[in-house]
């Protein structure tokens, strides 16, 4: 039978999806993120459903302005500036939750704290403009594989049988950088999109990463994470004879299956061709995916971490320490 949700679709039809009390999943510019109505129960079940993720993990809720999350969260000076710096964009805050906001309690899971986002894509503002309430997504994957940076990866996951609101090719490619607090004090709880040096540029202080058994971590900050079929070798500064390799500036791939992720040695084209060149090496079905090094700064912390989860092994419930 034909199914209308197959078709391309715009932001009137997507909101409505939403508004049934659906999931739909639309472009960010980070990743594709798998939405739900925030404020129902009904709907942010069917989001742990469709992914398959565990319950104790919370969801970002993201938002079409500053101010729909100032009516969720209690900003502090530091996030205020953050907010005003990076949004919209690739930061997600984690603030203590208003009382008696209509975020259903299956998006903190059961947590004080909110963590919220204005996404910079227009697209996915204009949805949750549309919709009139904030969008509980978390990156649209089933639980554990890579995040997907394209519709296509979406309807590919889930069999077509999710909507997606197409946005294109994400410009980022890495998740939200997300940061907490530690009573005032900021901590990285996530590398990801906007690079830590920035993030201290403007609140004028060290942050640091937030330990896996500290006051304030992100729950879903798992070992083993966006892990393709194929083992990660990692720092490995040439591929071996049955590898798949994956570059980074000059390397040497001898006859292997490869990919570059910036010849030039970009780390931001690097981040946005991460998951979708894993995606298509996997597929190529190689064992052994060898990774060629990646310098740490910048971007590279996003990437090294991504990188060290695909890699960990696999089924590894216990909480990555931050490095
Ligand atoms: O770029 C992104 O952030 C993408 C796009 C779709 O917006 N979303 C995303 O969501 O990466 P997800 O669910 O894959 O990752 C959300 C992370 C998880 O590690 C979760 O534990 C953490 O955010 N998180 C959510 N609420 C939190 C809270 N109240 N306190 C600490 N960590 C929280
Ligand atoms: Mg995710």
């Amino acid at each position: 039978m034909d199914n209308p949700e197959a078709h391309p679709l715009n932001i009137v039809q997507a909101a409505a999806i939403l508004r049934r009390g659906d999931v739909c999943a639309f472009g960010t510019e980070t990743v594709y993120g798998l939405g739900a109505d925030a404020t129902s129960d009904d709907a942010v079940l069917k989001i742990y459903e469709t992914k398959g993720r565990p319950r104790f993990n919370p969801l970002i809720v993201h938002c079409a302005d500053r101010a729909m999350a100032h009516s969720l969260v209690s900003f502090n000076q530091d996030a205020e500036k953050l907010a005003k710096a990076f949004w919209p964009g690739p930061l997600t805050l984690v603030l203590p939750i208003k009382p008696g906001t209509a975020i259903s309690s299956l998006v903190t899971a059961g947590l004080e704290t909110l963590a919220v986002r204005v996404p910079q894509s227009e697209n996915a503002r204009a949805l949750i403009k549309e919709l009139g309430r904030p969008v509980a997504a978390p990156s649209a994957n089933p639980s554990g594989q890579l995040s997907p940076t394209s519709a296509e990866q979406v309807r590919q996951f889930f069999a077509n049988k999710v909507p997606v609101l197409d946005d294109g090719p994400c410009l980022a490619g890495v998740e939200s950088t997300i940061v907490g607090f530690v009573g005032d004090k900021p901590v990285q709880l996530r590398p990801g999109g906007v690079p830590r040096p920035e993030i201290e540029a403007i609140l004028n202080q060290p942050v640091e990463a937030a330990m896996a058994d500290g006051p304030v971590s992100a729950p879903g900050m798992l070992k083993s994470h966006y892990a393709p079929r194929a083992q990660l070798r990692l720092n490995a500064t040439a591929p071996g004879d049955a590898d798949a390799y994956l570059g980074f500036s000059v390397h040497s791939t001898g006859k292997v299956p490869s990919r570059n992720l910036s010849p030039s040695g970009d780390l931001r084209e690097a981040a946005r061709n991460l998951f979708a060149y894993l995606d298509e090496l996997d597929k190529m079905g190689a064992r052994t995916i060898a990774v060629a090094p990646i310098p740490g700064e910048g971007l590279g912390e996003a990437i090294n971490d991504r990188l060290q989860r695909a890699a960990a092994p696999r089924g590894g419930g216990e909480p990555l320490v931050a490095h």
